[in-house]
Formats: C-alpha cells, structure tokens, sequence
C-alpha cells in the first residue's frame, strides 16, 4: 500500500519536473495527434515546395496517413476545459458548433488530397491545391481556437 502510494507520487513528481502533460490525458493526446499532423502536412508542403525530395508513394502515404489523422483530435476535446494548460481558446467551448464545422471543413479537405492521390496520373497543380486548402484549415481555425 506504501509502495503503491510511493510509486504515485513519484509518478505526479515526474509528470510536474518535466513540466508534463500526461500522455494519457485528454490534453496529452490531442496534442500528440496535433504534433503528428502538423509533421505529416509538412513534409507534404515540402515535397511540393522543394524543400524535401519529392516522392511519390511518399507522398500518397503521407495523405492518407493525414486524413486519418484529421479525424482524431476531436473527441479528445471534452465537454468542458479541461487543463489549463491547453493552449485551446476558450472559444472552443463557446462556439462548439463553429468548432466542429471547421474540423469537418478539414476532414473534407483531407479527403480530397486522398481522392486526388489515388486516381493516377497525379497532377502536381492537383496536389497544390489540396494541401493549400489544408493548410488554410489549419490556420483559420487556428486563428479562432488557438492561443499562442
Ligand atoms: C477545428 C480546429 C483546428 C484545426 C482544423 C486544426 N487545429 Fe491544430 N489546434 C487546434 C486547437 C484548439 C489547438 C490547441 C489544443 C490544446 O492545447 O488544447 C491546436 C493545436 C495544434 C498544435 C500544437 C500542439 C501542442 O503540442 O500543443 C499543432 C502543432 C497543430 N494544432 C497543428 C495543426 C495542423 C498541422 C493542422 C492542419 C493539418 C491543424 N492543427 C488543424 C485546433 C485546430
């Protein structure tokens, strides 16, 4: 029971040195789902802005991978604020449907890209435009529901 208690504290003491959001929280996984998107979108950006090689299986594995991963975040937002160390404005509660609609907006904007990548040949004006519009997702949700 000691040790139980012991190992805990430990637990909450480590979580608190490193500054920590468990992973295993609400917070924790939206943000590494979050962490993960931005990655994947990046290395899309790139492959197309020629900051990194372009790739073509890359590439279509990267949106689908995307896609998969636009529809996560959201059920790890709960019904109230839940940290206050989300950087999630408090619009995000506020203006749930609002919210909502523009995580949708980027669900169908992920979906796109994979439409495009899987009907042969790809059209590089194609790709841009769909990583554009993702991008812009993003950021104008962002510009609502993100403190910086
Ligand atoms: C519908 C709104 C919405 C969309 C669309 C959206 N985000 Fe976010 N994003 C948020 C919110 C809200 C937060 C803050 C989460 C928190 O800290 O609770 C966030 C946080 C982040 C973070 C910081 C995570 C951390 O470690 O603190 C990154 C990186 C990020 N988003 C990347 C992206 C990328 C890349 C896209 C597009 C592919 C995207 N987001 C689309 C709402 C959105």
């Amino acid at each position: 029971m000691k040790l139980k208690m012991l190992l805990s504290v430990c637990a909450c003491l480590m979580l608190v040195a490193c500054g920590g959001v468990d992973p295993d929280s609400p917070l924790g996984k939206r943000q590494a789902l979050f962490k993960e998107m931005l990655k994947v979108s990046e290395d899309l950006g790139g492959m197309l802005r020629g900051r990194i090689a372009y790739d073509e299986a890359g590439f279509v594995a990267g949106a689908a991978a995307l896609d998969r991963l636009s529809r996560e975040p959201w059920q790890h937002f709960p019904q109230v604020r839940d940290d206050e160390r989300s950087k999630a404005t408090a619009e995000v509660w506020q203006r749930q449907e609002k919210f909502q609609k523009m995580a949708s907006e980027l669900e169908q904007a992920t979906a796109e890209l994979v439409r495009i990548t899987t009907a042969a040949p790809l059209r590089r004006s194609e790709l841009e435009g769909a990583v554009q519009r993702i991008e812009d997702s993003c950021e104008s949700c962002h510009k609502v529901f993100r403190a910086y």
